[in-house]
């Protein structure tokens, strides 16, 4: 079968590179999948860079989700059949950017019926890391304001989508008008375009000098310390990811005098500790699919061979929702 594989650290361009390789063997409590579609994720992007906190030896395959259809079912795995559609979370180095690859059964769910394989293949880690943050970590209320960065990518649209259907007003910050339209039909309530505008004045005219009480970053570093300038009164500031490159060192005097909450989350870290919110967590994102209230944004649907280039423009801050690789 053929598959991406990353033998060298460096841009994903320059580094991923396809191959003929054989088909990958599920290992106890393993599944092997034919893969459907696999959305391009940051993390990607950090693994082909030896930048991420899982760096798996080389070569390895990327591509950390999926929508698959089940082929061989590893021991000790059970509530699986051999031609489930299902969604999940990948294996590296069996990533998701090849014909076949690999998931963990207990971060594997069946795919939303309501979802194309393209959908699906990217419905996985950004919904779920955008329900566990804005609902177990930040605890967002009906009415609360929201400011989502990043708002046009691919935890970002989720998050936008996941912060509406929870009542929230939505403000979303993104770079450029291309994205801020995009953003605008995903519907948030007032878009902030980061080149032209400064995201800290519009929060403030928008919420009467509070400032937001949810604050979701995905970008960090610069990002991160503007948005203290904004943060409401109780107010919790989301800690994401770093994708403008650097981690902040926050002051925290400044949360001390000014009463907010600064919220880490480790997304995966719960399929260890605490599995078993995963179900109750896609559960929860499925049937808001049936309502209509999620619906991923697939901005690329790819051939294999073309993926490299895809998950360049994702590392290069260019693409909006998923860009997704699409089995034929
Ligand atoms: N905490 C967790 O458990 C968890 C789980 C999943 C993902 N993440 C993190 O979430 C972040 C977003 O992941 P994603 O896959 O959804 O990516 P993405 O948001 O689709 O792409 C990154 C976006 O960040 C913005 N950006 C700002 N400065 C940038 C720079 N120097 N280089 C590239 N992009 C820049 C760009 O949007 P604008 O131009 O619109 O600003 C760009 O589109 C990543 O940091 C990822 O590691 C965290």
């Amino acid at each position: 079968m053929r598959a991406w594989h990353v033998g060298a650290l460096g841009e994903p361009r320059d580094v991923m590179r396809l191959v003929e390789v054989d088909s990958p063997s599920p290992g106890a409590g393993q599944l092997r999948v034919r893969v459907l579609a696999s959305a391009a994720n940051f993390p990607d992007v950090l693994m082909c860079r030896g930048l991420y906190q899982v760096k798996p030896e080389l070569p390895f395959t990327p591509g950390v989700e999926l929508c698959g259809e089940i082929i061989e079912i590893g021991s000790g795995v059970e509530g699986f059949a051999v031609g489930d559609r299902v969604i999940g979370s990948t294996e590296i180095p069996h990533g998701g950017f090849a014909e076949e690859a690999v998931m963990a059964a207990s971060a594997t769910f069946p795919a939303p019926e309501g979802l194309d394989d393209a959908q699906a293949g990217g419905f996985f880690v950004g919904y779920q890391t955008g329900w566990f943050g804005l609902h177990r970590r930040a605890h967002l209320q009906p009415g609360e304001t929201l400011l989502v960065h990043a708002a046009a990518g691919g935890v970002g649209s989720a998050a936008i989508q996941l912060g509406k259907a929870a009542g929230a007003r939505v403000i979303g910050v993104v770079g450029g008008p291309a994205k801020a339209e995009v953003t605008r039909q995903l519907g948030a309530d007032v878009v902030v375009d980061r080149h032209t505008e400064d995201f800290v004045a519009v929060v403030k005219a928008e919420t009467g000098g509070r400032g937001a009480d949810v604050i979701y970053d995905p970008v960090g570093g610069e990002t991160y310390d503007r948005s203290t300038k904004c943060i409401a009164f109780e107010g919790r500031i989301l800690i994401i990811g770093f994708a403008g490159g650097t981690i902040q060192t926050p002051p925290l005097g400044h949360a001390l005098v000014k009463n907010y909450s600064i919220v880490g989350l480790h997304w995966g870290l719960y399929s260890r500790v605490e599995p078993a919110a995963l179900l109750t967590c896609h559960e929860e994102l499925t049937r808001l699919v049936g309502t209509g209230a999620l619906s991923p944004l697939v901005s690329e649907r790819l051939p294999l061979e073309a993926l490299a280039d895809g998950v360049q423009r994702l590392a290069d801050g260019t693409t909006v929702g998923r860009v997704t690789y699409v089995a034929s």
